[in-house]
């Protein structure tokens, strides 16, 4: 028995969306770790209705779709042309999925009547910018799933503040439970309460 937590079971078509994330220099998917307790959180929630902002090629998706069950469904966003067309190629015709090529501000602003079991928040919006938006589209029990929270070489000058900023909020807030977890790139795991 090992507690090596990078060894874990990969999901269908991991690989090969790997490959193909490879050839157009993909290189923000979530580590190993991220994806594992995503597939983890999204099989606590039978016929869940799950929502990933920031599909990226669709590497976290097949973690998503790998524990949901038949009666569950998923909405992923991207706004990038040429991630999403990757993502496209592994995952259009699914009939659980629903990719969405947009700007998630916007169209988290016009689905305000939507509501979601698990919300894997994996983009600016959702995270530093429309956060209440998209909390009011979580239910009651709902988790909120974020990563990236600990220092990343890919970070901007200024996005220690975002981080710090939005960790204070998390944790003024009355409605939730959080866990953070200095592990994988940093993860805080959320509870809706009420
Ligand atoms: C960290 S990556 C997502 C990685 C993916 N979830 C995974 O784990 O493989 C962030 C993604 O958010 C997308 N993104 C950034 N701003 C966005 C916006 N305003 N609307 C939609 N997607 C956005 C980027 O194109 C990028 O693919």
């Amino acid at each position: 028995m090992s507690m090596n937590d990078n060894q874990i079971k990969l999901p269908a078509k991991y690989d090969a969306i790997l490959r193909a994330s490879r050839e157009i220099n993909f290189s923000m998917a979530s580590d190993l770790q991220t994806g594992a307790l995503l597939r983890t959180l999204v099989a606590s929630k039978p016929a869940g209705h799950f929502l990933e902002l920031g599909t990226g090629t669709g590497l976290s998706l097949a973690w998503i779709v790998n524990s949901m069950d038949n009666q569950s469904s998923v909405i992923s966003i991207d706004n990038n042309p040429v991630f999403y067309s990757t993502a496209e190629q592994f995952w259009k015709d699914q009939q659980r999925v629903t990719l969405v090529n947009t700007d998630a501000g916007p169209w988290i602003l016009e689905n305000q009547g939507l509501s979601f079991d698990l919300i894997f928040a994996d983009s600016w919006p959702g995270k530093y910018q429309l956060f209440e938006e998209t909390w009011r589209l979580l239910k009651r029990g709902g988790i909120y799933l974020i990563d990236d929270m600990l220092p990343q070489p890919n970070w901007p000058s200024d996005h220690p503040e975002n981080v710090a900023r939005l960790i204070k909020d998390l944790e003024r807030r009355d409605d939730l439970q959080l866990t953070k977890m200095n592990w994988s790139t940093g993860i805080i795991l959320v509870t809706k309460t009420r």
